[in-house]
């Protein structure tokens, strides 16, 4: 569990089936009202760096305004190829304040690499 939280919103401030980007040490998070449920991603979509927070949100699948890339809000994979990520952050609410961590709890080029080795080994 990480302990670096900072608040950025207060509960409310994102509604329901939409995101909000917030810029967190050096990062920008993507926060999105998931049903009800807060998930934090990177805002940058690894594509062509559109906003992912402007996003249409269904299900849980945030497709990027650009060019439609589709990423899962709760654990960052990619949906239109699932082994890879984009970056996945911890987010909580604390009172009516929404709390969010600069350091992923998934971080994508952790995941690559993984992939890399796990190819490499079925090699
Ligand atoms: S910039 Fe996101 S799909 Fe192209």
């Amino acid at each position: 569990m990480s302990s670096d939280f900072t608040t950025v919103a207060k509960v409310g401030d994102i509604e329901e089936g939409t995101g909000k980007s917030f810029e967190v040490g050096d990062r920008i998070i993507a926060i999105f009202n998931d049903g009800g449920t807060y998930r934090a991603i990177d805002d940058m979509c690894p594509h062509m760096g559109a906003s992912l927070a402007t996003g249409f949100l269904n299900e849980s699948e945030v497709s990027c305004p650009w060019h439609g890339w589709r990423f899962d809000v709760r654990d960052g994979t990619w949906c239109d190829n699932r082994s890879l990520k984009t970056d996945v952050f911890e987010v909580r609410v604390v009172g009516e304040e929404i709390q969010v961590t600069a350091t992923p709890v998934i971080d994508a080029k952790d995941q690559l690499d993984a992939n890399r080795e796990s190819e490499n080994r079925a090699e």
